[in-house]
Parts: structure tokens; sequence; C-alpha cells
């Protein structure tokens, strides 16, 4: 950032979504430096405004220290979620634990014409994800907007430029949120936008600093991230200071390394090699049931190849960094800001990759982009349109997509809650966790089948978000599409193994093939399968996500065309292995994208 355009500062109190504010702001031309929350604000004429971000904390439960001077500042002032309840707070309104956690959209009533809802429409959607809620305004302050269930969701100071939001404008699912940032920035704040600077030519110029006249061992997984950091690294240091490893971890997608071979070839990048290191992952993995542990596990045996390639290679560690197509997400969901909560660990960004990241010894020319920066990069490197909009596939790969439990987890899912009190609709609290992210933090919760036709989708897809809110115990809801009565279902002791791999490879290969074959899988952002190990017969079922989102920090499900979910339960029912499937219909929050 240049030292002397005005900026705004941010003030991160662990939201999942600080450095997504950021890039809003970014993309309207507008500079943002980050604070911590007990900073006392820049002493500069070129501090603007501040942005109080979200946070997992409660103002009311477990406050984050910090420093009252933002708050007396003569700067305007906009606080975000966990901001907004700091500010009506400080201010001495009243902020209430929630008796319903809100999580996803919901409907805002604007009810003032003000400069900062300037060009918003009565009546919008927005995204929330909150516990507490304001419940009285402070005085000296008035009502800029409410919904359904929060009378102050939008609030302003009558005479100081001090605002206070519920939800969250920097997400996309917030129809107007960009048209609030800009109201923000340039009427209240007055700033003016200025032009970006090149990203490629910035991200060049770090690659330079950071690695003076070392060479970059890069992992690469050839998907978008490592192959457009690939091409990054090598126009900038020239082909000779790069060599890339792709390690083909057994738990990839049915001919997946060969491809990513052909791909490298095509591209002409010819310092690369593949490992085959299925067996040492399969391994290390072996009884492992928690989806942590199982992250950690790959992404400390990404480690132990890398380090054996080196050595292969007779690579000097003194000469050569280690290198990853690391992104933004992967590091904040990983836990890696200051109060940001763990969600679920990267494989790139486990402890050791960490300290290496700390110590400016990791090279990550794309750490601070979001993927649709990326691949709007990548559009700029001439990279071909299949791998830049290919579907997104996680480093830990089919491991974090083949739920696992051990004898005594089966046990106790078995002899677990079942129902919730839905009246005359069949349904089953199915016994088996999965990861979600609710109101900045992490959650670890079971899945809702209902037993409803799938014409019935768009009705269940506004219960998910509904039910998920009014119980702590699920966190995703699911549609059945085939299978006798969910009374069946029982869970099952069950783990990676190499025929498990080999049918969630199939079934992927099968779903991409008709989401192909519909015209659909441009259309969407991802549609993970997840092996459960549950069922009657064969003890396993699968679920199919079809998910969209812009930069995956959140998202929809996606609804499928009826013809094209009968083909795919018909084809992947043929397999003979699998006693349901199921259709995931959770957003994000409070679901993740992955289930692990
Ligand atoms: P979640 O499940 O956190 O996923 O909502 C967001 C996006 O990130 C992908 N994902 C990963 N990608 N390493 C990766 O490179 C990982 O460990 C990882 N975990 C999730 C996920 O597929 C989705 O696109």
């Amino acid at each position: 950032m240049s030292e002397t355009k005005p900026f705004i500062a941010l003030v991160d109190f662990g939201s999942q979504y600080t450095h997504l504010i950021a890039r809003r702001l970014k993309d309207l031309g507008v500079d943002t430096r980050f604070f911590k929350p007990t900073q006392p604000p820049p002493k500069t004429s070129r501090l603007r405004g501040i942005i109080l971000s979200g946070g997992p904390n409660s103002v009311i439960k477990n406050p984050l220290p910090f420093n009252k001077s933002w708050l007396t500042s003569t700067q305007p002032l906009l606080g975000l979620c966990y901001g907004h309840q700091l500010i009506a707070r400080q201010f001495k309104g009243q902020v209430t634990p929630g008796q319903i956690r809100e999580y996803g959209p919901a409907r805002l009533t604007i009810n003032q014409l003000h400069p900062l809802t300037a060009q918003i429409k009565k009546h919008s959607t927005v995204w929330m994800s909150h516990g507490d809620s304001v419940t009285k305004l402070p005085p000296g302050f008035i009502n800029l907007g409410s919904t359904a269930t929060l009378p102050h969701a939008a609030l302003a100071h009558r005479s100081k430029p001090i605002f206070g939001l519920q939800f969250h404008p920097e997400v996309h699912h917030t129809v107007y949120g960009q048209i609030l940032l800009k109201n923000f920035c340039f009427n209240i704040c007055g700033l003016k936008p200025h032009k970006p600077t090149d990203q490629l030519t910035k991200i060049q110029a770090a690659v330079l600093q950071q690695v003076g006249n070392k060479k970059v061992f890069l992992l690469v997984s050839g998907g978008v991230d490592s192959t457009v950091a690939l091409i990054i690294l090598v126009k900038t240091l020239g082909p000779k200071r790069v060599y890339a490893l792709h390690i083909d971890t057994g738990l990839l997608r049915q001919n997946e390394s060969r491809l990513v071979g052909q791909s490298l070839k095509k591209l002409g990048y010819r310092r690369w090699q593949t490992n085959k290191a299925g067996a040492l992952f399969l391994k290390n993995l072996a009884g492992i049931t928690d989806p942590e542990r199982k992250r950690q596990i790959i992404g400390q045996t990404f480690l132990q190849v890398a380090k054996l390639a080196t050595k292969r290679l007779k690579l000097n560690t003194k000469d050569w960094l280690l290198g990853q197509g690391t992104i933004y997400p992967d590091t904040i969901e990983s836990g890696g800001t200051k109060h940001a909560d763990k969600i679920k660990t990267h494989h790139n960004r486990i402890g050791l990759l960490q300290r290496l990241a700390q110590d400016n010894l990791l090279v990550e020319p794309l750490k601070e982009l979001y993927k649709d920066e990326v691949r709007r990069l990548g559009q700029t490197l001439g990279l071909p349109q299949e791998l830049l909009w290919g579907h997104p596939f996680p480093g830990p790969g089919l491991g974090v997509r083949l739920l696992c439990l051990n004898k005594r987890q089966a046990n106790q899912l078995n002899q677990s809650v079942k129902q919730l009190n839905l009246k005359n609709i069949p349904h089953l609290i199915l016994p088996i966790n999965s990861v979600g992210v609710q109101g900045d933090e992490r959650s670890y919760a079971r899945p809702l089948a209902v037993d409803a036709p799938y014409s019935s989708f768009a009705y269940w897809h506004k219960q998910a978000t509904k039910l998920t809110n009014q119980h702590k115990l699920i966190n995703r809801v699911l549609l059945k599409l085939t299978g006798p009565s969910l009374t069946l279902i029982k869970a099952y002791s069950s783990f990676i193994t190499k025929q498990r791999i080999k049918l969630l490879q199939q079934c992927d290969a099968l779903v991409t093939q008709e989401l192909k074959a519909a015209g659909l899988y441009y259309k969407i952002w991802q549609c993970p399968v997840v092996l459960i190990p549950i069922g009657f017969r064969h003890q396993e079922s699968l679920v199919i996500r079809p998910f969209t989102s812009r930069e995956a920090m959140t998202g929809q499900a996606y609804h499928l065309p009826e013809p094209v979910i009968k083909t795919l339960a018909k084809r992947l029912t043929k397999l003979k292995k699998l006693d349901y499937i199921f259709y995931d219909l959770t957003d994000k929050p409070p679901g993740t994208v992955e289930w692990e």
C-alpha cells in the first residue's frame, strides 16, 4: 500500500470475513490497514475512517480487550456484526444474547433515508451470522433498518458519523453490500477511488524481495492456485530457479495425477516431477477418525514427501525456499489471524508451515488473494479455460470426503438423539457429525435428513437455514434422494481404505460427467460428494453437495434440475454399493462446503 494515500483502518476482531472487507474496499479503489483491537488508532491525517469487524466473541459474555480511542476518534466509524454490537453497548444501548441464532439470509427493510443507505432499495436481502443482537438503541442514535427478527439491524448516530450494521455488507449475498461500503467510503468518509496498482506487478515485486537470489521448490496440486503460482514464479525468477513437485496422495480424483502431468506439459513447463505417495498417506491415516487430526496428518505427510524429494533431488535447503499456492481463505479458515476461530486446518497451514510463513521462509505469491482474483490473474496469464474454471478441490482431497468412525463413536452415535419435533415429516438426525461455521465459530454437529420429494427442494432449502439456527444439535439439512425408510439407518465403524477411495472416485467421476453432460459443470462453484459410513446393508451412503459461491467464504446449496438428479441417482444406485443417497441443502454458513 502506498504510504501517501488515505486509508480506512480495519480493526480485526477475528471475523472470518475481515479480510473480505479489505478485498471489497480494494475493489472500490480504497486502501485499508489492519489493526489489532488493542492498538491505538494511528495518528495520521491519512486515516479517513474506521471499520470495526465482526468476530467470534460476544460483547456480553467474553468481550475482547480493545482500545477505547477507536470509539472516540473523530473519524467516521462503521461497526459490522460484533463491531455493531460493540458500538451499541459502548454508547449505552442494549445488547442481548440471542434466543435464536441467525446464520444466513434475512430481509432488510430500510427505515430512513440516509447517505449511508443511498441507492439501496427499501427491501433487500442481507447476510447474517450472529447470536447476540442489539435490542435497544443507544441514546442519540437512530434506527436505519430492521429485519423480521432484529429491530435494530442498522443504526446511525444522530449527529456524529457513527454507524452499525448487524449484517455483513462485505459478503456478496448482501445484495447492496458493496453499495453500502461505497457509501461509507465516498459519501461519509469523503474518499476518492484511486486506480489500483496492477496486481501481477505487485506480486512479482513481493516475490523478488522475498526470494532474493534463492530458488523455490513449489508444491503443485495442478489446480488453478498452484498453477498460477508456478507461472508467476517462473515469470519472475526464470525457469531455472523454480522446481515443482506434484504429490499423488492417492486421495485425488480418478486419473487426476495423470491429467495434472499432461496439463503441466501443455503449459510448456519441464522442471517438475510427480511422487506417488498413496501408500504412505494410507499408512499415516490408518485408524484416524477426527477431521482435524486427518487434516494435520495429511499436511505433515505432504511435508514428509517433499523433504524426501528435496534429498533425492539433492537440493540444498539453504538455497531453496518452499513454495505453495496458498490463497487467503486457507489462512483465515485455519484460524490464521489473531482472533479468528479455527474452522478447519487447511493442509497448507499446519503448524510447521505456519512457523515457516511467520519467518518469511515460505513463498506464497497468492496468499492475499481469493479464488476469483486468482482466476482473473490466471486469465491474464493465458491459462486454459478448463483449468481456470475447473471445480476447486481441497488439498487433503478425498481424505476429507470419506467420513470415518471407530466402534465406540459409532455405538455412541447410534444411541444418540434421532428426532426433532417435526410433525408429519419423516426425518432423522443422522448418526454422523460434520464441520460447519456459525457466527464466525466452528461447529461440529449432525445433519438432519428429511424424507420428502425432490419437488420440495425450495421449501426445505429455506427450512435448512431456520432449523440449523434453532437447533444447536444440527448444522446441515439433507434431502433423501434414494433408499428405504430412514429408520433403518445405523452408523458403522469405518476408516479410509483403498476400497472406499475407489468407490468415492467412481461416484465423483460419475457426478462430474453428468454435470458436464447437462451443461451445469461451469455454472456451479463445486459439487463435492461425500461418503458417510451409515446405512444398513452396504453400511455406506453418499451425499451430493452442489454449491454456488464467489470466493468460498459464503455460498449456497445449488438446486439441480430434477431430471439431472434422477439420472444421477439412477447411475449411482447401479454401482450397488450405496444404501442411501442424500442431497445437502445447507448454505455456508451454517455448513461449510466440505464436510470435514
Ligand atoms: P470449506 O469446506 O471450508 O471450503 O467451506 C471452502 C473452499 O476451500 C476448499 N477447501 C480446501 N482447499 N485445502 C485446499 O486447498 C484445504 O485443506 C481445503 N479445505 C477446503 C473447499 O473445497 C472449498 O472450495
